[in-house]
């Protein structure tokens, strides 16, 4: 018989089991569950236990695991989070959504939209909730945008204009990690457009209010060889470090959208611009001046641009533009997540059926530009 899910009595935290000791969880995870006093970190596990142990001093978790298998059989624990290499991503939130907890994954939940599918299948059937880790999704400008746009400052939106774009791995030597370095060195790889284009493909999609229904791009490869994390040393690395594409939506806007990790400028390097038949409105997530959001405004009988200041609510206790990205965008991640989990009710924002559109957005620009021809979505599976 399938596991029931335990119910979360009124008034007790939502017990958390975290699985993968590393940089992320240690800069956006953890503190994000630290600063939520309706949460209460129980477990976390990693094949490295030294990690994991250094990792549960540090954030106070009196439970530590060498294995996934043993933190997720804990009875108590109500929500596991995946922050682990990408290539795990769905074997553990099966093991997890199978036991009946409520997940948060890291992107992407697999490669291939069907998977993730399949996993926002079973997280219904089990009556449990999904988030995926489209952090840009909870800046506060990003939150605020999305209000504006539900209270029509923009009217019918016609065009979308997506880039995600930093230098993270525009150095060679700087070790590459999320690849696979036994593929095909003859055939270009995904790269950026799964790990940097799935955040404003996500964007797109909640702004707009509607999906892409047929694209056309490339992937580029523009520095040949680096230095790959789980080998050490300098190979060729067939990888889109680059890659852009245009498409129709199904509301009759169309849009595009840019993403790469070696074009010069900071982290974490978002922009998304929507124009309508009213307004245009442009966030700006990129870490300068000592800020890292920014949300400017115009409308038809206003067309200059003006900073817009996005209003104390939008923001995590003690949180600021001037806090890091990381941290500040991920405090309401969870924060959206615990709130869903507790209401109990049917709101749950940016989760595995959201991702599985991305997912299948991403699935279809790589057939584009290996096909060199427009695709149409769905894909045909
Ligand atoms: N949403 C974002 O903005 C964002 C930003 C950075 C990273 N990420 C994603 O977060 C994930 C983690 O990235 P990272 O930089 O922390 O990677 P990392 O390699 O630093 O850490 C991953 C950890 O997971 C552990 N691990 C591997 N298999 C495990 C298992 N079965 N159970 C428990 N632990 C296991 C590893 O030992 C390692 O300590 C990746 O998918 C990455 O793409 C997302």
């Amino acid at each position: 018989m399938a596991p029931v899910r335990k119910t979360i009595a009124r008034g007790e935290p939502v017990k958390v089991g975290v699985l993968g000791a590393g940089a992320w969880a240690e800069f956006a995870h953890l503190p994000g569950f630290r600063r939520d006093p309706r949460c209460q970190l129980v477990a976390i596990a990693d094949p490295s236990v030294e990690r994991a142990q250094a990792f549960a001093t540090k954030f106070d978790i009196p439970h530590v695991y060498a294995s996934h298998e043993e933190l997720i059989a804990r009875a108590d624990i109500d929500l596991v989070d995946v922050c682990t290499p990408s290539a795990t991503h769905f074997e553990l939130s099966w093991a997890a959504l199978s036991a009946g907890k409520h997940v948060l994954c890291e992107k992407p939940v697999a490669y291939d939209f069907t998977e993730t599918r399949r996993a926002a299948e079973l997280a219904r059937a089990m009556g449990v909730k999904t988030k995926l880790g489209f952090t840009f999704r909870y800046s506060p400008a990003m939150q605020y945008m999305k209000e504006l746009i539900a209270a029509d400052y923009l009217g019918t939106p016609f065009i979308f204009n997506g880039y995600e774009q930093n230098s993270q791995w525009l150095d060679p030597t700087n070790p590459l990690r999320q690849v696979d370095h036994t593929a095909d060195q003859s055939v270009i790889q995904v790269s950026s457009l799964e790990g940097y284009g799935a955040p404003i493909m996500d964007l797109a999609h909640l702004f707009m209010g509607s999906r892409f229904r047929e694209v056309v791009g490339t992937m580029r490869n523009f520095i040949p060889e680096r230095v790959v994390r789980a080998t050490g040393t300098m190979m060729r690395m067939n990888i889109d470090d680059g890659d852009v594409f245009i498409g129709d939506f199904e509301s009759g806007a169309f849009g595009s959208i840019q993403t790469s990790f070696v074009t010069v400028g900071n982290y974490p390097g978002l922009e998304a611009r929507v124009y309508g038949s009213k307004g245009a409105l442009i966030c700006r997530l990129v870490e300068e001046n000592g800020i890292c959001e920014s949300l400017k405004g115009a409308t038809a009988d206003q067309v200059e641009f003006r900073e817009l200041e996005i209003p104390a609510r939008f923001y995590p206790p003690g949180g600021s533009k001037q806090e890091s990205w990381r941290s500040l965008f991920y405090a309401n991640l969870i924060s959206s997540f615990i709130s869903e989990i507790l209401d109990d009710g049917p709101g749950n924002e940016g989760n595995f059926e959201d991702g599985a559109h991305v997912q299948e957005l991403i699935n279809a620009v790589e057939l584009s530009c290996r096909e060199r021809r427009w695709v149409s979505i769905p894909l045909a599976r």
